[in-house]
């Protein structure tokens, strides 16, 4: 198996990479290797990854790279196209998929602020090919305050990716709600410290079928969900109002979920230590 890691080192040009990001992509671009693929980096630096991609992926894979540093065009006597360009610019993009055409793993590690982030994702998504991805780097910059980041913040790329969550649970018919491009072309989401990958589906996905059965019956289970069951022994709230709540009130009301909701913040708290 090719190693990745060894591919970086041995690169003729600088790069900069997290360290934890080479065990991802080892097991993350694994179907792509020696595959005809277009990959495209945006924010090439000196141009050491775009070597590095070149090893690991193979001769037949096309490696392109986007910068807003001109002098980043010299890159191009070893073989790479280099567009240069604004990442947060739609008609860059708009321009550059006009030339390229469909592409198959698009890496962000640009700028990273939320807009250069977002931008990049939208206007490139329509142009990934079924069974591509789209990988961002260094997304904890939607957490960081300082270095103009100004995170975190309802607008960071983290916070946009979970409105992708819910166009992703669309396709539940549960939630009677349309299907839309997002929800027809993302098959997952993977996120990791810092990188977060969006996992195009290997073909356009529709509505799930409904819950399938395997005896072909209805109710041959009788649900106890909602039931206040006296023989089960449960956790005695030390809140007197919350204990109160749990005992005497139906699992379905509102009033239900003041208790729920209170055992929930104090797991929160936890995440938040
Ligand atoms: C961290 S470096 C890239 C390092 C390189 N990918 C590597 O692995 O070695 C980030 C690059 O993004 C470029 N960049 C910053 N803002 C950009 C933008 N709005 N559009 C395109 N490139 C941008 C910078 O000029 C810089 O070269």
């Amino acid at each position: 198996m090719k190693n990745l890691k060894k591919f970086f080192k041995s690169s003729p040009k600088y790069s900069i990479k997290w360290s934890n990001y080479f065990d991802i992509y080892q097991n993350l671009f694994k179907r792509f290797l020696n595959k005809k693929i277009i990959l495209v980096e945006v924010g090439i630096g000196n141009g050491g990854s775009l070597f590095m991609w070149r090893k690991f992926f193979g001769k037949r894979a096309q490696i392109i790279g986007i910068e807003l540093n001109p002098d980043a065009k010299k890159l191009e006597k070893h073989g790479f196209k280099i567009f240069i360009g604004d990442q947060s610019d739609p008609n860059f993009w708009k321009n550059f998929y006009k030339r390229i055409g469909k592409i198959d793993i698009l890496i962000d590690d640009g700028g990273h602020t939320n807009l250069q982030q977002i931008t990049t994702l939208m206007q490139s998504i329509k142009y990934l090919n079924y069974g591509g991805m789209i990988v961002i780097e260094d997304t904890h910059t939607s957490f960081m305050k300082d270095k103009g980041f100004k995170n975190p913040s309802k607008y960071s790329l983290i916070n946009f990716t979970t409105l992708l969550i819910e166009t992703i649970h669309r396709r539940n018919p549960m939630l009677k709600k349309e299907i839309n491009f997002f929800s027809k072309k993302v098959q997952s989401i993977e996120y990791y410290d810092s990188i977060t990958v969006i996992n195009i589906s290997k073909s356009k996905l529709t509505k799930s079928k409904n819950l399938e059965n395997n005896k072909k019956l209805r109710n041959l289970f009788d649900d106890f969900r909602y039931k206040k069951e006296k023989n089960i022994s449960t956790h005695k709230d030390d809140n007197i109002f919350l204990n109160l709540i749990k005992q005497k009130v139906s699992k379905r009301s509102y009033l239900y979920r003041i208790y729920e909701n209170s055992v929930i913040k104090r797991y929160i708290k936890l995440l938040k230590e």
